[in-house]
């Protein structure tokens, strides 16, 4: 059966088939992306890091660790390193999959960040029972020193608190009443930075956040929280070098003076600027902006806007250093299992798969990747 589809594919093939030579040309150098055609190649070229978010199984899987050494000039660890998977037991460190993507990337000459010391969320289990007022400054010091140290020298920054600001909790301060506040108070931001100096003087010292990157009024107060804490810090002598801003975005959302002012913000305390975990949740995507819901390349274009009209407001200034998204491939992202919009209505079909990344899940580039490379090229050089 011809379909409206295959029948418009087989007149365009008709009409091209003269042109034949022209096209595979062109369609080569769009899939020719190594070398001097990467993305860390284009990033570089502007004084910028390529990077991404790595699970510790996919550096078991050859054609993933393949793209990841062609296309990235930085990784870090999308779980290993935080403090539940990296201490399972009050006595036992597991370090087998964050000394694992340690070890590629010094093989293949990429930079590391750290990801976490300190956050409410992936905390050990055994933490609950065995936290006290009395011992978690202790707790938090030791994990520091130890993760810090094993891996000095080796790190070119690690996130040392991350996401300590929730301004519903309503704190004058806006700080989150984490289990890490509750315990030691206000204090454990700046003595984990200290201790973190300590395990590692060279690594680059940066707090995380989330939810500080729209123009919405939610956005606009995490991130006048967010630089009041970066001051504050900053005044103390904190040992404190950047802001990472995670960039986990959405179709619908608009970027411009909100995220200026939180990047000049961080400039003007003398702060370099990471995007550390930069994907595109595409659940907001109507009905209406895609010819079928299941039509990937509709949803992959407007995803690939969103990149580029997030990273172009992001990379005006000179402060972002690196650019990394939260994970490669649409194969693994933490959004499928976290953000799927489910509906009640049995009438709805159901959506696709989430498509965040600069990589399909057959490894191929996705139109992201290349907006992502784009945006490189028109960036003022730092
Ligand atoms: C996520 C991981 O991607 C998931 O695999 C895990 O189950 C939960 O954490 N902000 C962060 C990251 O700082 O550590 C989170 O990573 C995503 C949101």
């Amino acid at each position: 059966m011809i379909t409206r589809r295959t029948f418009m594919n087989q007149s365009v093939l008709a009409t091209c088939a003269l042109a034949l030579p022209r096209v595979l040309a062109a369609a080569e150098s769009n899939t020719n992306i190594d070398g001097a055609n990467s993305l860390q190649a284009h990033a570089h070229k502007r004084g910028l890091l390529a990077g991404c978010a790595v699970g510790a199984a996919n550096l078991k899987d050859d054609a993933f660790t393949s793209v990841l050494a062609a296309q990235f000039g930085l990784v870090v660890a999308e779980n290993a390193m935080k403090f539940g998977p990296i201490k399972p037991k009050p006595d036992t460190y597991f370090f087998d999959d964050a000394d694992a993507l340690v070890n590629f990337a010094h093989q293949h000459n990429i930079k590391v960040r750290g990801h976490n010391f300190v956050w409410h969320e992936q905390l050990p289990t055994w933490f609950k029972d065995v936290a006290t007022k009395d011992n978690a400054r202790k707790i938090l010091t030791d994990h520091i020193m130890t993760v810090g140290g094993r891996y000095k020298g080796k790190m070119q920054s690690w996130d040392v608190v991350n996401e300590a600001i929730q301004v519903s909790d309503g704190r004058p301060d806006g700080l989150r009443k984490s289990p890490w506040l509750e315990l030691i108070g206000p204090d454990y931001l700046e003595i984990a930075f200290h201790t973190a100096h300590q395990a590692d003087p060279k690594a680059r010292l940066t707090y995380n956040e989330y939810g500080i990157e729209n123009d919405g009024t939610d956005d606009v107060a995490k991130c006048a929280a967010t630089l009041d804490l970066l001051k504050r810090l900053k005044a103390a002598n904190v040992p404190l070098h950047a802001l990472g801003i995670q960039s986990h975005i959405n179709v619908g959302e608009s970027w411009g003076k909100g995220l200026r002012e939180l990047i000049d913000g961080a400039k003007a305390l003398g702060l370099e600027v990471y995007l550390t975990e930069l994907d595109v949740n595409d659940k907001t995507v109507k009905e209406t902006d895609v010819a079928a819901p299941a039509d990937l390349a509709d949803i992959d274009r407007i995803v690939a806007g969103v990149y580029t009209s997030y990273l172009s407001v992001a990379l005006e200034s000179k402060a972002v250093k690196s650019v990394l998204t939260w994970g490669l491939t649409d194969a693994h992202t933490w959004l499928a299992g976290f953000m799927r919009p489910h509906t009640t209505d049995d009438k709805q079909p159901p959506r696709p798969p989430q498509r965040p990344l600069p990589f399909d899940p057959d490894l191929k580039p996705a139109p992201a990747f290349f907006a992502m490379r784009d945006v490189f090229d028109k960036a003022p050089h730092r």
